[in-house]
């Protein structure tokens, strides 16, 4: 049996979110809005390193000359940022319009929406009363939200509770199979106090949709905020092909905001309704495809691990077969244990998806559809194609081979937001460490990849006197034009650690009554709590080859 969620863990790093400035939650003053998040000074630094970093180690520093270990051979990549709005016909041919939705079910009671796939119960009856509680409480905490639900709804003391008999098994409202679905008028609501309160459930685009135009009215206005960043990169390939000099092997990055309606957004920032994606298209010849997906599976793991991300926390896992979107040839998530899921679960970070020719074939050629295992054309009733592709060419000629041929995309998809919501989890830790006085202190702290960190370093004056501020706030300055680092000068120094410890600082200088006679400031290590007498005009050097 699998361990109760983490939740007073996760509450705690919430806090810290908050009372740090790291994460907000958006128009907060207004009462806040369900699924949106603003990222304070702290968090910005935070989540902009992240993406520098990804940006850096994927795109931009990547060494082009060299064939990298597990890859089939060197490869190219450059970078892109596309707009939000696109034209319509973009998300009809990607299968967005017609595919991207959840079922979704209504309360007519409590007026509140739920997942239909969230919603699970079990059939309970107390003397001649029977009803199929249910719930949108997921994991081990499913059970007792039940009990809870249903003594409410036979009006039972808590004393009572053992006087319901329960039925079967913890079932999904929507049944095994269509046929074995709960019958709604027999369905408590998890939030209604009679039966029967539940709708059937609907389909919901998950798109938003917005018009253009101060003329806008008809359907031609209509257009959506993009879902994923992908799109604007298969669009622009003939557009990258015939401006710069990559080759296939190629990837194209992009780091964006995308948007997605979610209809129960949930875990603090996991599920957001506005998110923002890391997201490569590696194009490359089809023979050669399963090598790359290889390597790309491998390549993101490994970058997770070097930020720091603790091994025991993360799977890889290959999707089953019956799982996978109806284009792709395979797809691996990484994906984190977060403290909010129950023991056993996990939290997707990230896909790799092989997703064949069907990205660019479909901007090509139109809609397209799986019929007998083969990519074909969807057509409508008149045998016409259901919706027109661009009708550009967007194969690809190799010179050197003499082929011509549709390239097949990798595609590594990251969310920043997600990654940022798992490095901020990881690093949280609580200890313990002596004091000025050597009396045990309980720290919080947040043990952060130096590359990560929002400060790298605080400049403290062990007092505001003896000459300490000016020779400190010197070193500041020197320091700043290459790190972000702070100067701080108020309360006992021990009260500034912890501030420090608190933000993720990974190493503190102090200037002290030493300093002043032999040049030399104290170190502080976050996580060793060493401290080591560095000269001071070291510190600058020292600093940045550790941050390397
Ligand atoms: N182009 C492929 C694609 O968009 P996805 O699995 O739907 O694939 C990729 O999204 C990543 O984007 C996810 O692994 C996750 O990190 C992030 N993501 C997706 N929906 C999100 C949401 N509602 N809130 C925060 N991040 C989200």
């Amino acid at each position: 049996m699998s361990q109760p969620a983490d939740q007073s863990r996760m509450d705690r790093i919430v806090s810290l979110a908050k009372r740090r400035g790291f994460i907000f939650q958006s128009s907060e003053i207004y009462g806040g809005l369900n699924g949106f998040w603003d990222y304070g000074p702290l968090g910005v630094a935070l989540k902009r390193n992240l993406k520098e970093c990804w940006w850096q180690d994927m795109v931009a520093g990547h060494d082009e000359l060299a064939t990298l270990a597990g890859a089939p051979s060197s490869y190219e990549m450059t970078g892109l940022d596309c707009t939000i709005i696109m034209h319509p016909q973009v998300w009809k041919c990607s299968g967005h319009f017609d595919l991207f939705h959840d079922w979704m079910v209504d309360c007519h009671e409590s007026k509140k929406r739920y997942r239909y796939d969230h919603l699970q119960g079990r059939w309970a009856s107390h003397r001649d009363k029977k009803v199929f509680v249910t719930t949108d409480v997921s994991g081990d905490d499913a059970l007792p939200d039940l009990v809870g639900k249903a003594q409410k709804f036979f009006k039972l003391r808590a004393k009572q509770v053992d006087e319901i008999v329960w039925e079967g098994e913890l079932v999904p409202l929507a049944g095994a199979t269509p046929a074995e679905a709960i019958p709604r008028a027999e369905a408590l609501g998890p939030d209604a106090t009679e039966p029967g309160t539940l709708t059937e459930p609907r389909e919901f685009n998950l798109m938003f949709e917005t018009r253009i135009g101060a003329l806008a009215g008809d359907d031609d206005d209509r257009a959506f905020l993009r879902p994923e960043t992908a799109q604007g990169i298969f669009v622009n390939f003939k557009n990258v092909l015939d401006t710069s000099r990559v080759r296939v092997p190629f990837g194209i990055g992009q780091i964006g905001k995308s948007f997605r309606n979610e209809i129960t957004p949930r875990n603090f920032t996991f599920r957001s309704r506005e998110f923002e994606q890391m997201e490569i298209e590696f194009f490359c010849r089809p023979d050669d495809s399963r090598a790359w997906y290889q390597f790309w599976r491998d390549r993101r793991w490994q970058w997770y691990l070097n930020l720091g991300l603790t091994e025991g926390r993360l799977q890889l896992r290959e999707h089953e077969a019956a799982e996978l979107a109806h284009y792709s040839c395979g797809t691996a998530d990484i994906e984190y244990a977060f403290p909010f899921l129950a023991d056993g679960e996990y939290g997707e970070l990230e896909g790799i998806a092989h997703r064949g020719d069907f990205d660019l074939r479909s901007h090509m050629e139109g809609k397209l559809v799986r019929r007998d295992g083969e990519l074909v054309l969807e057509t409508g009733p008149d045998g016409k194609p259901r919706q027109r592709g661009s009708g550009r060419d967007l194969s690809y000629f190799d010179d050197v081979s003499r082929e011509r041929y549709v390239p097949h995309v990798i595609e590594p998809s990251a969310g920043a937001d997600r990654a940022v919501l798992a490095f901020l989890c990881d690093a949280y830790s609580e200890d313990s460490v002596p004091d000025e006085k050597g009396n045990p202190r309980e720290r919080t702290v947040l043990k952060l990849h130096p590359r990560l960190a929002p400060l790298k370093a605080a400049i403290l004056p062990l007092v505001k006197k003896d000459g300490m501020p000016e020779v400190a706030t010197d070193l500041y300055r020197k320091l700043k034009k290459r790190m972000p680092c702070m100067y701080d000068e108020k309360g006992s120094v021990g009260r500034r650690y912890a501030r420090q410890d608190e933000a993720g600082t990974p190493w503190c200088l102090t200037i002290d009554g030493q300093t002043m006679t032999d040049n030399t400031v104290t170190l502080r290590d976050r996580d060793s709590l060493t401290q080591e007498r560095v000269p001071i005009e070291e510190c600058v050097e020292l600093l940045t080859e550790r941050l390397q």
